[in-house]
């Protein structure tokens, strides 16, 4: 195995996109960021140079992060922000994971552009389950606003209304033809007649859940969220912020042109979202030059789609037999959805109707310290700082899916965890409900992936639902779009100590609350306890 050294240096970079050029904060001067590309057992060093104006750390998405929570990264979680000025040293290592991950800021929404690809290829000596592609592209789908982009986290952190809708949405940074002043720097990837690429899709957009597909072109999926999956031939994919998919592409049609676009799954009732479409070109090099005709764009689904979304999701399946565990210790169930709050008629109050969003996870929207971070007040015991009473079951029940009385769900703000032990076998329900508006929403856990064993549509019915689990070949996720109006139901085992957030990777619900955070205690020996805190850990 190896190591691979890295300086990620956070800066202000101007950078000129929808005819008009902004200051953005990059890694290293480029947008989207470096592609970190390793094999499994590898070690990453990467030191974070922060000569930005802005507080910042960075997530390794995906990665579990054994034992080493330190460089997990959410601000306020497992660290204190990295102040202009100052370096923290990221020092992890791969342990069993294969495939397309992708790392970001993660703090506040800096990660609208700093953001990049991480790939882990197998371990030397071994291969792909699948015939090795010719050509690998990583494709990271992301936002753009046509304004400075610290605006943009202004208005939907402090009106406590909804965010402004992006402008464009993007591919490795690029809006592409269909937008204004984008033609010129449309990407283009080219193919030889015959070529088998591999495409790593990774939805980096900041607040909305993505379709993606290939003009003519079937895609066979063969993993997402870095494990392997039976593969299975679609002519559209989506991606919820967060996950990432594999897919094979056969360059197989006529040698020309093809749009390779994404454009908005928006399954919330009323609520405004970018209705635009991004694109980047398949080329083939055989292609006749000189014809000046556009490509051909491919048929996306409508933007309410939900039946394609669920034809999708429900055909993903681990490549082999899993470990899922099928005993459980820890039952769980979750709420997670949108809520509103009264508050005083004024700027901080531009929700519906005199109000705020707030959103919350079985009533409780989370509020981060800022005193110190989780893991520290944790590991060095802290009084004060969090509480360990997070309620494993909504304490209130309702029909979630029903039109509900505001009185009954006023979230509480409080920094709450829930304790697992150590090498408990855990049991989630991930619960959409309909306080504002169902929508689906993409819930994503630090420190672990997790067994998707069932999902579905209304109120979770345990007599009804459990007896359907996929308890041979679930798909292994690490971020699980719950379905609109839905619910799913993921399991896991808890053997990796440390503070572990799980949230919702739509940034706007993250910042009005939709977390909640593990306190995984230490097991029995080194091997089971938290590495100490590396000694360049910033202070708050
Ligand atoms: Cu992709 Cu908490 O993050």
């Amino acid at each position: 195995a190896e190591t691979h050294y890295h300086e990620f240096v956070v800066k202000e970079t101007p950078v000129k996109r929808l005819c008009r050029i902004h200051n953005i904060i990059t890694v290293n001067d480029q947008f989207p960021g470096p592609t970190l590309a390793v094999r499994d057992g590898d070690t990453l060093v990467i030191k974070a140079i922060n000569i930005g104006r802005y507080n910042v750390t960075l997530h390794w998405h995906g990665i579990r992060q054994m034992r080493t929570p330190w460089a997990d990264g959410p601000e306020y979680v497992t660290q204190c922000p990295i102040k202009p000025g100052a370096t923290y040293t990221y020092r992890f290592t791969i342990e069993n994971q294969e495939g397309t991950l992708w790392w970001h800021a993660h703090s506040r929404w800096l990660r609208a552009t700093v953001y990049g690809a991480l790939i882990i290829y197998p371990k030397l000596g071994s291969s792909y389950p699948f015939p090795k592609p010719k050509l690998e592209f990583p494709i990271l789908l992301g936002e753009w606003w046509d304004r400075d982009p610290i605006d943009v986290l202004r208005q939907a952190t402090f009106t406590g209304g909804a965010p402004n809708v992006s402008d464009a949405y993007t591919i490795n940074g690029q809006p592409g033809d269909l937008y204004r002043c984008s033609s010129k720097e449309t990407l283009k990837f080219l193919v030889d007649l015959g070529d088998t690429v591999l495409l790593r899709v990774i939805n980096a957009a900041l607040n909305q859940q993505l379709f993606f597909s290939v003009a003519n072109h079937r895609l066979t999926v063969v993993g997402a969220d870095a494990a392997y999956d039976k593969p299975f031939t679609t002519s559209v994919i989506m991606l919820g912020p967060g996950q990432t998919t594999n897919v094979l592409l056969t360059a197989n049609q006529t040698p020309g042109r093809y749009y390779i676009a994404a454009r908005a799954y928006a399954s919330a009732r009323n609520a405004p979202f970018d209705n635009t479409t991004t694109t980047a070109i398949l080329e083939y090099k055989s292609a006749k030059r000189g014809v000046s005709s556009r490509p051909t764009l491919p048929q996306l689904p409508a933007y309410n789609d939900t039946a394609t979304v669920t034809a999708f999701t429900s055909q993903l399946k681990s490549l082999s037999q899993t470990k899922v565990p099928t005993q459980i210790d820890d039952s769980l169930f979750f709420t997670v959805g949108l809520g509103f709050l009264n508050c005083n008629p004024g700027p901080r109050c531009q929700g519906p109707n005199n109000t705020r969003f707030a959103a919350s996870m079985n009533n409780v929207s989370f509020v981060l310290p800022r005193r110190t971070s989780l893991l520290q007040a944790y590991y060095q015991n802290i009084p004060g700082i969090f509480t360990t009473d997070f309620p494993p079951v909504p304490p209130v029940k309702f029909d979630y899916t029903g039109n509900v009385s505001r009185a009954l769900w006023r979230p509480v703000f409080s920094t709450k965890l829930y304790k697992l032990k150590f090498g408990s076998r855990v049991q989630i329900v991930l619960q959409d409900t309909a306080i504002f508006s169902t929508e689906d929403h993409p819930i994503h856990l630090h420190g672990y992936h997790f067994y998707v064993v069932g999902q579905g549509f209304g109120n979770f019915n345990p007599n009804r639902d459990t007896a359907k689990f996929n308890l041979i070949d679930p798909p292994v996720r690490n971020t699980i779009d719950v379905p609109v109006g839905g619910w799913a139901v993921i399991r896991f085992v808890a053997d990796n100590p440390g503070v572990w957030l799980m949230h919702c990777h739509i940034d706007s619900h993250l910042t009005w609350g939709l977390a909640m955070s593990f306190l995984v205690e230490n097991g029995v020996g080194e091997l089971q306890s938290i590495e100490p805190p590396p000694a360049d850990l910033p202070p708050c």
